[in-house]
C-alpha cells in the first residue's frame, strides 16, 4: 500500500492506495472557509492549519485502516505554497522513519495527470495496465487555479508537456472575475452557478486564442476586458446583467480550453485514444460536456477525473507515486538513511 500525503495549497490529505484493491480510503480537511474570508489563499495561515490538520486526518487513517501494509509514503513535493509544501514533507519524512518505508516526492501535476485514470483503475485493477495500453497515447487538459496546461502521455507512460498558459491559469481567470463582479471565493463555481440564468451571448469577450496553430493559452486580456467593460458600466448594471456577465466571461475560458484541446487533438493526426480532463475547473459543467462531445466525435475515450479527484487530494497522488513511471523512479526522497529503495 502507498500512503499519500497532500498540502500543496489549501487542502490538507492522506490516502491509502492499494494497487490490487484501489483507494483504500481517503481523508481531506478543506481550509476553504478560512481563506474566504481574505478573497484567497493566505500561505502562512494555510501552513498552520496544516500543521493544526495532519495529526488527526493521519490518526483517523490508522484507525479505519491501519498502516501495517504500507510499503511506501507518498508527498506532494511541488510545485505549490512553499510553508505549505514544507509541511508535507516534513511529516512524510516522519512516517518513512516510523514506518520503516522509502519516501517518494510526487510532483502535484503528475498527481493531476493521473487522476483521470483513477476511475479507470477503480473499475478493474488487477486489469488495470491493459486497459491503460489501449488508452494510450493520451491527451490530457490540466485546469486548475494555478495551471493550464495540455500534455500528452505515450505507450511508455512518459509525460510531455505540449502548452501551458503564458499568464493566467484558467481558474485563476475565473477567480479574479469573480472577485471582479463582487462574487465570493473561489469565483469559478459562483460563475458557472450565476450564468445558469445567463445568455453567453449577452457579452463579447476576448478568447486570447492567438495563431491558429498555437496551442497556447492566454487569460490575463479576458480578465482586463472585464474590468474595463464593469468601469463602464457602473454597479446597478452590473447587478443586473450579472447572470449574462457570467454566462459570456465562462463562455470566453471555456471556448478557449475547448478549442485549443481540439487542435491539439487534430495536430495528433488520430494518434490519441483518450482524452482527460482534471484539476478544479473540470467540475465546471459546460468544459465537460464540450469535450465529452468532442471526444466522441474523435472516438477517443473522454477521461474526465471525478468531482473528489479534480481539487486538491492526496487519493491522486498515491496512485501517480505507483502509476508514473518518473515518480516510481526518479522523485525519491532519500530520506531513510541507509534503507534500499531497489524492489519497492
Ligand atoms: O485544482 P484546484 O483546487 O486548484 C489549485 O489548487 O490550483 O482548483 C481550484 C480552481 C479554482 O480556480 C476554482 O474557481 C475552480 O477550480 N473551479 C471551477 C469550478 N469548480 C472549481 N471553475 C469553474 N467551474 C466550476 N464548477
Amino acid at each position: 500500500m502507498i500512503l499519500a500525503l497532500e498540502s500543496s495549497c489549501d487542502e490538507t490529505a492522506v490516502a491509502l492506495f492499494s494497487p490490487e484493491r484501489g483507494l483504500a480510503g481517503e481523508w481531506i480537511s478543506s481550509q476553504v472557509a478560512t481563506h474566504a474570508r481574505h478573497g484567497g489563499v493566505v500561505p502562512d495561515l494555510a501552513a498552520r492549519e496544516h500543521l493544526r490538520n495532519f495529526a488527526p486526518l493521519l490518526q483517523r487513517a490508522q484507525a479505519e485502516v491501519g498502516f501495517a501494509a504500507v510499503t511506501r509514503v507518498a508527498v506532494t513535493h511541488g510545485p505549490g505554497l512553499a510553508p505549505c509544501l514544507a509541511l508535507g514533507v516534513a511529516a512524510a519524512q516522519a512516517l518513512g522513519r516510523a514506518l520503516h518505508v522509502p519516501v517518494v516526492g510526487v510532483n502535484h501535476l503528475r498527481g493531476h495527470v493521473w487522476s483521470a485514470f483513477l476511475p479507470v483503475h477503480a473499475e478493474n485493477p488487477t486489469g488495470f495496465s491493459a486497459r491503460l495500453d489501449e488508452l494510450l497515447p493520451h491527451l490530457g487538459l490540466i485546469v486548475s487555479g494555478g495551471n493550464t496546461l495540455l500534455f500528452t502521455l505515450d505507450r511508455a507512460r512518459r509525460l510531455q508537456v505540449l502548452a501551458a498558459t503564458r499568464d493566467d491559469a484558467a481558474g485563476e481567470a475565473l477567480d479574479k472575475g469573480a472577485k471582479l463582479l463582487g462574487l465570493g471565493y473561489p469565483g469559478g463555481p459562483l460563475i458557472d452557478q450565476a450564468s445558469r440564468a445567463g445568455r453567453a451571448d449577452a457579452f463579447d469577450f476576448p478568447r486570447g486564442i492567438g495563431a491558429r496553430s498555437d496551442l497556447g493559452f492566454s487569460f490575463s486580456g479576458l480578465k482586463t476586458s472585464l474590468r474595463y467593460r464593469i468601469e463602464k458600466m457602473g454597479l446597478a448594471e452590473v447587478a443586473r446583467d450579472l447572470p449574462d456577465l457570467c454566462a459570456s466571461y465562462q463562455k470566453a475560458v471555456v471556448d478557449a480550453l475547448v478549442r485549443k484541446t481540439g487542435l491539439a487533438l487534430e495536430q495528433g493526426g488520430g494518434q490519441y485514444r483518450s482524452l482527460g480532463l482534471s484539476g478544479g475547473v473540470a467540475n465546471n459543467r459546460r468544459l465537460r460536456e464540450r469535450l465529452a462531445a468532442r471526444a466522441q466525435r474523435e472516438r477517443v475515450a473522454f477521461l474526465p477525473s471525478r468531482p473528489e479527484h479534480t481539487g486538491d487530494n492526496a487519493g491522486m497522488i498515491a496512485f501517480a507515486a505507483w502509476a508514473d513511471p518518473d515518480c516510481r523512479l526518479a522523485e525519491f526522497l532519500q530520506v531513510v538513511p541507509g534503507l534500499a529503495l531497489e524492489g519497492t
